[in-house]
């Protein structure tokens, strides 16, 4: 409950910081995010349907276990729906597929981590926000890089067309943008030593460093963030619809119980992301 909470508190001047930093340079973002979806799952929309788009690639919000889709976002998309009287039907993607195939309807809304940030709202509508977060970095173990001063001049490696990319790129000086297709393509390329650092959100970072030996995440966040669910800017019945469920969720205790069940306790979470350092850093720039 508390994380969901946290959003209306969330440090919104800083947020506004990194989303009018973000404009700056976003051009090539847009256009990437209404590049063809062509990438998109073979799904079919109907009536009695409600396919999310996202790129399972990403726990704990969607990753795969076994052949199953499952996170946070994935538990979210499923009671959405169940409250919408609707099935789920999940479509896998590219991350920078979702908005096009958002915006073209051949996804109904895109639940992928994604971060609220004026280029995307010029071309979907995003819902209530539903946690924050914040971008992090992951150095091999014996590094001393501590924070984003130390990053400037070296080779840094994201996931394509993500806030990650979009933030290094913009801020970070004289830098290398190694841009992968997955997160874990990142991480692959840092444990072979071709970049130095990779910038990714920061519960996904964590679940890297669990599973990967040899690489730790600096304490220092880049960015306060908002994730949210994206719809077409043509549905406006089908945004008031998720609001509503998401504000019922937040109310029966529906998203606490998610977000404990996959980022444990609260304590050790994004919320990181919330403290006056991270936000302070974001305002700096
Ligand atoms: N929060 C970041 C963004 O919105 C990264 C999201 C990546 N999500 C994913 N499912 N791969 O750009």
């Amino acid at each position: 409950m508390k994380r969901f909470k946290t959003l209306t508190a969330i440090v919104l001047a800083s947020f506004m910081a990194f989303q009018m930093v973000g404009c700056g340079g976003s051009a090539d973002q847009t256009t990437d995010e209404n590049a063809s979806a062509e990438e998109s799952a073979d799904v079919e929309n109907s009536e009695d349907k409600l396919v999310w788009a996202t790129n399972a690639e990403f726990e704990p919000y969607e990753y795969r276990d076994g052949g199953e889709i499952v996170g946070i976002d994935a538990e979210i998309a499923d009671e959405i729906a169940s409250r919408l009287g609707l099935e789920a039907e999940v479509a896998d993607m590219n991350f920078d597929s979702i908005i096009p195939a958002v915006t073209s309807g051949k996804a109904d809304i895109g639940i992928a981590g994604m971060t609220v940030t004026e280029d995307r709202l010029q071309n979907v509508n995003f819902s209530t926000p539903y946690i924050n977060a914040g971008q992090a970095i992951i150095v091999p173990e014996d590094s001393d890089i501590t924070g984003e001063d130390d990053l400037v001049g070296l080779t840094i490696g994201v996931q394509l067309g993500t806030t990650g990319d979009l933030y290094v790129t913009d801020n970070i000086a004289d830098t290398t943008v190694e841009r992968y297709t997955k997160g874990f393509e990142a991480v692959q390329a840092l444990l072979q030593g071709k970049i130095d650092a990779v910038v990714i959100d920061g519960e996904p970072a964590k679940a890297f460093v669990k599973l990967n030996e040899g690489i730790k995440m600096c304490d220092d966040y880049l960015t306060v963030e908002e994730y949210a669910i994206a719809v077409s800017k043509d549905n406006e019945e089908l945004l008031d619809q998720i609001n509503s469920a998401l504000a019922d969720m937040e109310e029966d205790g529906t998203l606490t119980a998610i977000f404990d069940k996959y980022l444990g306790d609260g304590e050790d979470t994004d919320e990181a992301a919330d403290s006056d350092e991270a936000a302070e850093e974001t305002t700096a720039e």
